[in-house]
């Protein structure tokens, strides 16, 4: 049953106040869409070595992520079976002992979840049914996603769209240069709906819009694209978009768009120069002057250049807090100091994440007030729009909305 509101959402338009403010509604958010979905973790050269491990959160869950023996990479609840203590406390690691013992009672427990000691049992207590909880986890090319759902959706086109757009840039093989986490005081859709449009691009990101295209209205930018297209496949470089984004995604599929955008000339990566940050990735031999941009469900965010990658991940915390994790990624072999700069390589995602802090913090609080209304996305805010109509479409919410048809630019 839906939680009460006082509006109702209307097609095209942003939503109604209290789908940004009530503590219901947030609730109703975590049971009904960002728990069943599936949600990127990080990446898997955070764990390269067995008992390394690092935590992650959803609201008020918590999550070890840990590679066991056997070489898999496990998603654990941090919710201990005896009494239900936190059992890992430290952020990111390596297991000592290879295993995970709860700071409360010292329950013990291995790599993969199960119990291996607890002390003064009575008897008829049995280890084997006490295992921490665990959460369905796949690896597509490196990125580490988890679910809460016991069946969520099925990932087949994702995998199929990362093993291209992802695979060719080399993902499954790169490595974390550099992790920055943002908290943003408001609520998890406004995080969404921005990362979601370029509307806001020009006004807001001076830095990003130099190097995009994306920046422009798709009108203005389409003889670009093409040229910029064609110069990617005759380096060889074939990336296919895809459009399974919010309702345009097969029925019991997860969400998926894989879009290329070309960036202005001058400009070979996102670099405060133009110039090149690191040594070249996956299949590429020469930068071709694109980005993709690819989206995994509703929360989980991707954008990859030549020589490196951007992982966007919003993390819900609360009705009026989100926290946007930033990962950056290069080439295994690129050495910090020889072969790219730290400072350069983060630059343009740092700055512009610090300005989409504030202007989502800005939109937050005009929401808050009483004289809001929803109003109605631009042309160039059509991704935003798909989101929130897919949101309002997993909730059960009428008005019934339209599928809408693909579009060249968000
Ligand atoms: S709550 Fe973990 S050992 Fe008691
Ligand atoms: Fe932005």
């Amino acid at each position: 049953m839906n939680a009460v509101i006082g509006q109702t959402p209307r097609a095209g338009y942003s939503l109604p106040r209290e789908y940004y403010t009530d503590p219901a509604l947030f609730e109703q958010d975590m049971e009904r869409l960002l728990l069943r979905h599936w949600f990127c973790a990080g990446h898997v050269s955070s764990v390269p070595a067995t008992g390394d491990f690092f935590l992650v959160d959803l609201g008020r869950e918590s999550v070890i992520l840990c590679r066991a023996a056997d070489g898999a990479v496990h998603a654990l609840l941090n919710v201990c079976r005896h009494r239900g203590s936190r059992v890992c406390v430290t952020r990111s690691g390596s297991a000592a002992g290879g295993g995970f013992t709860c700071p409360y009672h010292a329950w013990s427990y291995g790599l993969d979840g199960r119990l291996r000691a607890a002390r003064e049992m009575p008897s008829g207590f049995r280890r084997e049914d006490s295992s921490l909880k665990a959460l369905q986890l796949r690896v597509l090319e490196g990125l580490i996603f988890i679910s809460f759902a016991d069946a969520p959706p099925a990932l087949d086109d994702a995998a199929r769209a990362l093993a291209n757009a992802a695979g060719v840039h080399g993902w499954a093989s790169a490595k974390v240069a550099h992790r920055a986490s943002f908290e943003i005081r408001a609520n998890w859709k406004l995080a969404v709906e921005n990362y979601m449009e370029c509307y806001h691009c020009q006004p807001s990101h001076p830095e990003f819009a130099r190097r995009h295209v994306l920046a422009r209205p798709a009108t203005q930018t389409a003889e670009l694209e093409r040229t910029a297209a064609a110069h990617s496949a005759a380096l060889g470089i074939h990336i296919e978009d895809v459009d399974g984004y919010g309702l345009n995604a097969r029925a019991g599929q997860e969400s998926i768009s894989v879009m290329r955008s070309a960036l202005h000339a001058g400009h070979v990566t996102a670099s405060p120069d133009g110039q090149p940050l690191a040594p070249l990735m996956g299949e590429f031999k020469q930068h071709d002057g694109s980005s993709t941009y690819f989206d995994v469900g509703p929360t989980s965010d991707f954008l990859a250049y030549p020589d490196h990658g951007v992982i966007y991940r919003f993390i819900p915390r609360s009705v009026d807090r989100t926290d946007m994790e930033v990962i950056w990624l290069v080439h295994a072999d690129s050495v910090e100091g020889r072969d790219h700069s730290l400072e350069r390589l983060t630059w343009l995602w740092q700055v512009t994440s610090v300005e989409d802090k504030l202007i989502i913090e800005r939109n937050q609080e005009g929401v808050n007030s009483r004289y809001y209304e929803p109003g109605p996305y631009s042309l160039q805010e059509d991704y935003a729009a798909r989101f929130v109509a897919w949101y309002l479409d997993e909730l059960g919410i009428s008005p019934p909305l339209q599928r809408r048809v693909a579009s060249p630019a968000r």
